[in-house]
């Protein structure tokens, strides 16, 4: 299936995952971002400069994952080697206890799932993170969230809370007009927000040298719903382009690791704005954390307030029910890949090569 562009909430209700209107608002309601387990994916579970001789512990939904080389080459058990355990009973692993193990991207990924389902063509497509790896450790972070991965990422995609929430980092909601498109497939949704005449990112003017008041902005936020992992692509002109990967590795159902790359690999050297730009992550992520972290636990207690929404946050609504629609499918029994999310998306995002 290609992508489908939604251009508003009620066009395309034909589309068998999003439904009727009446029953699409009453998922989107009924959403408890906790409930979601979603297996048969590879999750982004350490930088591979983390991962050495030495042992380090990972999770996923609470499964413990050991990442350690061997030979040079990343592999994961669920036991810490030490221990001397080889035989297991965990259905994730082989006999031996290890779990399907790709590098790419700078990135140690491990499946969680049926180990015989573990296939290369499920791994993310990232159009601007180089396959092998190698980038500059000041380009590479990590953060936490004490709140489920899938509000950090419904949070990242609706974008407009930037304005108001990171304004002093990349902008206030100033602008003469604002477009936010949606697409999606079963396997991935795709936002992108484009802005005219938007005040300049304050990190833009003190940093990145840009002098003018405003710019032109296009956003691209797009979630491979399964491994809860995100491409957040800006272009700014005037200004460099933003080009951010932003997992959400669910470590427990209420915690988020989030081993981040800023590629400023395009920045020229002697701009400052290569070298603050993916430090700003720091800032930024503790902004959000101020309002995902209270919320995440109001799903677990009854709540009279109405969960409302905004045609502006179309594409929030549809990534709740997308990934309602995958947690059904996987309870039933099927784990299936309707679509390929190792696919180039270079196009649907709009990165423009160096
Ligand atoms: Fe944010």
């Amino acid at each position: 299936m290609l992508d489908v562009k939604d251009t508003a909430v009620t066009d395309d209700h034909a589309d068998p995952v999003i439904g009727d209107p009446r029953a699409f608002a009453e998922k989107v309601a009924a959403w408890v971002p906790h409930d979601i387990v979603l297996k048969d994916a590879w999750f982004p579970l350490a930088h591979g400069f983390a991962v050495t001789e030495k042992p380090v512990r990972r999770a996923v939904y609470s499964q413990p994952y050991f990442l350690w080389r061997e030979g040079g080459k990343a592999v994961a058990a669920e036991c810490h080697p030490a221990d001397g355990l080889t035989a297991s009973k965990s259905a994730y692993t082989d006999a031996a206890g290890r779990y399907p193990v790709i590098e790419k991207y700078g990135y140690v990924w491990c499946w969680l799932g049926n180990p015989a389902n573990a296939a290369p063509e499920h791994l993310p497509s990232l159009p601007y993170l180089p396959e092998d790896g190698g980038l500059p450790l000041h380009m590479l972070g990590t953060v936490r969230f004490d709140c489920t991965a899938p509000l950090s990422l419904e949070n990242l995609i609706d974008l407009t809370h930037a304005d108001f929430l990171h304004a002093d980092v990349v902008g206030d909601e100033k602008m003469d007009k604002e477009t936010v498109e949606v697409f999606h497939d079963t396997e991935s949704i795709t936002m992108v927000r484009t802005c005219v005449n938007k005040s300049v990112a304050p990190v833009m003017k003190l940093f990145g040298g840009v002098k003018s008041d405003v710019q032109q902005v296009r956003q691209v936020i797009r979630i491979y719903l399964r491994s809860h992992a995100a491409i957040a692509y800006g272009r700014f002109s005037p200004g460099d382009n933003v080009q951010l990967f932003h997992p959400c590795v669910p470590e427990t159902r209420d915690r988020t690791r989030l081993d981040y790359t800023m590629n400023t690999s395009n920045v020229k050297k002697n701009n400052p704005f290569r070298y603050v730009m993916p430090k700003a992550s720091y800032k930024v992520s503790r902004q959000d954390s101020s309002m995902t972290s209270p919320q995440s636990p109001r799903y677990m207690r009854p709540e009279k307030r109405k969960d409302l929404h905004s045609p502006l946050d179309e594409a929030g609504q549809k990534y709740r029910v997308l990934m309602l629609a995958l947690a059904e499918r996987q309870a039933r029994g099927d784990f299936a890949h309707r679509d390929n999310v190792s696919a180039d998306c270079s196009e649907i995002i709009g990165y423009q090569k160096p």
